[in-house]
């Protein structure tokens, strides 16, 4: 034992601990041609450090396979049309990340792949935009919380039943076309009493009660008969605000 052992109070077991640790780095660092890695020869704090090191590194491994989750995105890009549409892997460290799958995305887009588009805008499930498919569910993302099951990935794809503009946007031309063509907006017969405004009774505001939270988000466009006849059928959001509008009187 070397001075400098003795005076850190190394034993024989220590010794062979680092000694061991000296030959897992010196075996993945030195370049095998020359079979050296001077800086470590014969300096037992130099082994001690190189341990502590090939053990934390196998510690973040570990622990990044443990809070990486996986998340598959649809890709299309109309600019590659040859390229068909795929599944693309990203890992997110759910540890530096919000708790909504719009968080991920964001993170995804700001951090990993600035190609990757998507809407959004409130961020609050509010305007409706962020609407996707996630794990088999029409959901607005950014009220979808991350499922945190690391073992098994998330799935993100465009709304099923819409034209893919680029990646996670459709076309929302029809759906917002059918909406227009109910015609959403009051109208009166009567001119308002004293001429200023009409008045509403509480019983008559609880009628709109379930009719007014549209966001016109389309998720609820994929039912069958919108599927097959989406140019016929306005759909259920666009005949929720007819009914909206014709109860409020
Ligand atoms: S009715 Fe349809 S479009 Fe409106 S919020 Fe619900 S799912 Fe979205
Ligand atoms: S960003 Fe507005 S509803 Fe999700």
């Amino acid at each position: 034992m070397c001075k400098t052992e003795q005076a850190m109070g190394f034993g024989s077991s220590s010794k062979r601990w680092l000694s061991e640790g000296y030959k897992k780095v010196v075996s993945g660092l030195v370049n095998p041609k020359h079979k050296r890695f001077a800086i470590l020869e014969d300096h037992p704090v130099g082994r001690d450090h190189a341990q502590a090191a090939v053990e934390s590194q196998q510690n973040l491994k570990d622990n990044i396979k443990a809070i990486k989750k996986e998340f598959k995105i649809y890709r299309w890009n109309p600019d590659l049309p040859s390229q068909k549409p795929f599944l693309k892997s990203y890992f997110i460290d759910l540890t530096t990340c919000g708790p909504m799958v719009l968080d991920a995305l964001q993170k995804i887009k700001a951090e990993d792949d600035s190609s990757l588009s998507y809407r959004r805008s409130c961020r609050e499930g509010i305007c409706g935009s962020c609407a996707m498919n996630i794990d088999g569910t029409n959901t607005v993302a950014c009220l979808k919380p991350i499922d945190t099951n690391t073992s098994k990935a998330t799935y993100i794809t465009p709304l099923p039943h819409m034209y893919v503009i680029k990646d996670l946007v459709v076309d929302l031309t029809n759906f917002y076309q059918q909406y227009k063509s109910i015609e959403p907006w009051l109208k009166t017969k009567k001119p308002p009493p004293g001429g200023k405004e009409y008045l509403q009774t509480p019983s008559d505001r609880k009628k709109l009660d379930g009719l007014y939270e549209c966001i016109l988000c389309a998720c609820c466009s994929t039912c069958p008969s919108y599927w097959w006849n989406p140019e016929e059928f306005d759909g259920p959001a666009a005949l929720l605000h007819a009914h909206r509008w014709i109860s409020d009187r």
